[in-house]
């Protein structure tokens, strides 16, 4: 699921967001390291139907200090959350998001920001939606392509 999200990130904007050849792989291994971190908080979704039950999505996010190249007091980040098509619309991703900032909370982290690529209209009006409001944007530019004054 991690590797499916990061490509659709790379679907989005293929120069800003980055999708190699063993993905899957790659994204398991750094999530798993992720997880043996006191600081990290991973969730899942689980579906359960006809007695069984299958993970339809999931949620990442960690515990950061304070940061002086954005300015942001101790929070926590949300980083991944994503369900399986086939899960959509039920109200999972609306519930692993606030479970995430719950978590994020009682772990202490006095704030929570999550990050949405700008072109995920869907996601952002899911977190604006939940009291979620906008802070940061970033803007990219390959150098050779910066117009002067
Ligand atoms: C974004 C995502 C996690 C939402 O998951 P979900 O389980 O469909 O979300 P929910 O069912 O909780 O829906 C939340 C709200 O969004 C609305 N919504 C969900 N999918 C929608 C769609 N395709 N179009 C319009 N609205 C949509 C729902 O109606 C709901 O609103 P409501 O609570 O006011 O009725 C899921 O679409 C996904 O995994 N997308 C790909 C990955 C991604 O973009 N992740 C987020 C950034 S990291």
């Amino acid at each position: 699921m991690g590797a499916t999200l990061a490509r659709l990130h790379n679907r989005m904007d293929p120069r800003r967001f980055f999708a190699i050849r063993g993905m899957e792989e790659g994204y398991a291994s750094w999530l798993s390291r992720e997880m043996a971190s006191r600081k990290a908080v991973v969730l899942a979704a689980i579906a359960r139907s006809r007695g069984r039950e299958r993970i339809v999505g999931y949620a990442y996010g960690r515990l950061e200090g304070r940061d002086w190249n954005t300015l942001r007091d101790p929070c926590g980040v949300g980083v991944d959350v994503y369900v399986v098509p086939r899960a959509r619309r039920r109200g999972a991703g609306r519930m692993l998001i606030e479970a995430l900032v719950r978590e994020l909370g009682r772990r202490g982290a006095p704030q929570a920001v999550i990050q949405v690529a700008a072109r995920n209209d869907r996601a952002l009006a899911i977190a604006e939606a939940m009291g979620f409001r906008r802070t940061v944007v970033e803007l990219a530019i390959d150098p050779a392509e910066i117009r002067g004054a």
